[in-house]
């Protein structure tokens, strides 16, 4: 394991969004979301996607959608909401990020918003992702930015004690990581990704300024100023579009029906499909379908 899951078992992340406290970031990442998904290819890939905070950018523009979390909580949460919203198929699955269930080449847009401040691997994380998304596909990656205009400012008047400008991550709290721009294109590129769009979010994420400017229109100033702030990475969230290169591959089947699953722990594909389970041909090892959440969960 590549270092300890933060898996939010024991933490009730909904309630972290309900309320007017955090309005702003969530319509100016929803904002942000609606410029940068679109509708390519058949299999679509929510990694680290909690309860299904942003699904109403993504829900029902693929015929299949997975929705990977580690966290049986929030999985359970966002089943109870999207089956009912969802018109096209939808899988949650609950895994490990960095060990995905699924055959090389299998989804055509992934996206992960706020998953890796808790990655202590970013590169084998871009590496596992590109692994499953079919060449030319599309990835949105999040990322907190420590090099923001707030962690700038303190620091040229000596109030922050962290350098924003130095290159690694800097570890905020007990379990944040927050990354130097250049860092994430570098580890995006040495994954094959090509960064095509760059968006700044939540621009502003200051109390006070929050505190005389509703969200709504907030968040509408926010969405104007995105792009072209997006230029120059001052915002404390970055939304990274990126495309995974071409490559030759054998034609991928074109047959949508079935999720093309990976065993964890011997990485065989034959995988029976029963109604309460999943089991490896090939080792034996079982993987229970808990409350319709696939669990791929190491024991
Ligand atoms: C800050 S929340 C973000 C959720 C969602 N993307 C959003 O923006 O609302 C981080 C999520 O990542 C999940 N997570 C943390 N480490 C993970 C890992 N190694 N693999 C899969 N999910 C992980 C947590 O369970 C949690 O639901």
């Amino acid at each position: 394991m590549l270092g300890e899951i933060v898996d939010y078992e024991d933490y009730d992340y909904r309630e972290f969004w309900s309320g007017k406290k955090r309005s702003y970031e969530h319509l100016s990442e929803i904002y942000a979301l609606k410029k940068l998904v679109s509708k390519k290819g058949k299999r679509f890939i929510d990694i680290g996607g909690g309860y299904g905070r942003l699904s109403s950018t993504y829900i029902n523009l693929f015929p299949q959608t997975v929705l990977l979390d580690y966290s049986l909580k929030n999985l359970s949460v966002a089943k109870k909401e999207l089956s009912k919203r969802s018109k096209s198929k939808i899988f949650f699955v609950a895994s490990d990020a960095y060990d995905m269930p699924f055959k090389n080449f299998t989804f055509d847009f992934a996206i992960s918003i706020r998953l890796i401040h808790h990655l202590t691997q970013p590169q084998n994380f871009f590496d596992e992702i590109s692994r499953i998304l079919t060449p030319q596909s599309f990835f949105i990656l999040e990322y907190a930015n420590k090099r923001n205009l707030k962690r700038m400012g303190k620091f040229l008047i000596r109030k922050g004690t962290e350098n924003p400008f130095f290159y690694e991550p800097s570890m905020i709290g007990k379990n944040i990581y927050n990354f130097h721009p250049k860092f994430i294109s570098d580890k995006l590129k040495l994954a094959e990704f090509k960064i095509l769009k760059i968006l700044s979010v939540s621009n502003f994420r200051l109390n006070f300024i929050k505190n005389i400017i509703n969200p709504e229109i907030l968040s509408k100033i926010d969405n104007i100023v995105q792009l072209p702030l997006g230029l120059i990475k001052t915002g404390p969230s970055i939304f990274v579009l990126s495309q995974k290169r071409d490559e030759k591959i054998e034609k991928i089947s074109s047959a949508i029906e079935k999720i093309p699953w990976k065993c964890i722990y011997c990485k065989s594909d034959i995988i029976d499909e029963k109604e309460d389970e999943l089991i490896c041909n090939q080792c034996g090892a079982k993987f229970p379908i808990i409350g319709g959440i696939y669990d791929f969960r190491k024991k």
